[in-house]
């Protein structure tokens, strides 16, 4: 193996310690982060109490709302109106998928965008594609942010973007944009994938698929970043890229776990303390 790791887990537990001294630095009222979790699916349980426990610990105020599977969307709109009148929660996030009876664009429609720390609100949406003030959505900062602090800089380089969700997909294609990379963005329609990915010197892959890029496919010297989290047939956890077959080709790579999932959740204490500051601005 010859890539270096970029150890996400490192970067995002020093992030944390900075945001917990400022958080412990202000006066009074603590940033407070609400998540709702509807229904029992693992991975969202698993996420949402990492979330919750990372709040915790930076010292912010969390509240977990558990919601069951065949709530009404009624209800969790009630929730939601609720949270963005209180004055304690800085951030409101609704883990997803949402069942399939549940309007999920409706769901984030309802939420205060002043309080969208996931930046999924069409409001930040719309505003980072314009290149206005916004919340960045958290995987896509926590990527462009391991870039960053491992010193890569993108400008001038081939990026290429493996999936196009709302999530991660669009999001980061448009902040290595911003970056002066020249994006790519490659699908599940993109006719010979290997040809698109073996130009990218750095390739972020966001399918939520084994194996679907592997060392053959990535150009030597490329920086891979995985954001997949799945499970392989043996149970293992393991991300969207073959990585002991890429980590031979790559000069640099994320693993999984401990590479990009780590950044998602200091990034949301990062939006969830910026949302708190621009709150007490604006509200005092
Ligand atoms: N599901 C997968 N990733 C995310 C995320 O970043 N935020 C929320 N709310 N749900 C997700």
């Amino acid at each position: 193996m010859s890539a270096r790791i970029l150890d996400g887990k490192a970067v995002a537990a020093s992030i944390k310690e900075e945001i917990k001294a400022q958080v412990e630095a202000l006066e009074g009222r603590k940033p407070g982060l609400a998540v709702i979790i509807v229904g029992e699916n693992p991975a969202s349980q698993v996420y949402v109490r990492n979330k919750v426990q990372s709040a915790e610990y930076v010292g912010m105020l969390s509240r977990k709302i558990e919601l069951p599977e065949d709530v009404s969307e009624q209800r969790l709109l009630d929730e939601i109106a609720a949270l963005n009148a209180d004055g304690a929660i800085d951030g409101v996030l609704v883990q997803l998928p949402l069942p399939k009876h549940i309007d999920a664009d409706k769901v984030l429609n309802a939420i205060d965008p002043a309080k969208d720390v996931d930046g999924f609100h069409p409001v930040n949406v719309s505003n980072l594609w314009l290149g206005r003030p916004c919340t960045i959505p958290c995987t896509p900062k926590g990527i462009m942010r391991l870039i960053s602090e491992s010193g890569i800089n993108p400008a001038g380089k081939n990026a290429v973007v493996v999936g196009r969700s709302n999530i991660v997909g669009k999001p980061v294609a448009k902040l290595l944009l911003d970056a002066n990379a020249t994006v790519t963005i490659a699908h599940s329609r993109t006719p010979d994938l290997a040809a698109v990915t073996r130009g990218a010197d750095i390739l972020v892959v966001a399918v939520g698929k084994v194996a679907v890029v592997t060392g053959d496919m990535v150009k030597p010297g490329a920086v891979v970043i995985d954001v997949g989290m799945n499970r392989n047939a043996a149970g293992k956890l393991c991300g969207d890229v073959e990585f002991s077959t890429a980590a031979e080709v790559a000069s640099a790579i994320t693993p999984v776990p401990g590479g990009v999932g780590p950044m998602t959740i200091a990034m949301l204490m990062q939006n969830t303390l910026e949302s708190y500051l621009s709150r007490q601005r604006t509200t005092v």
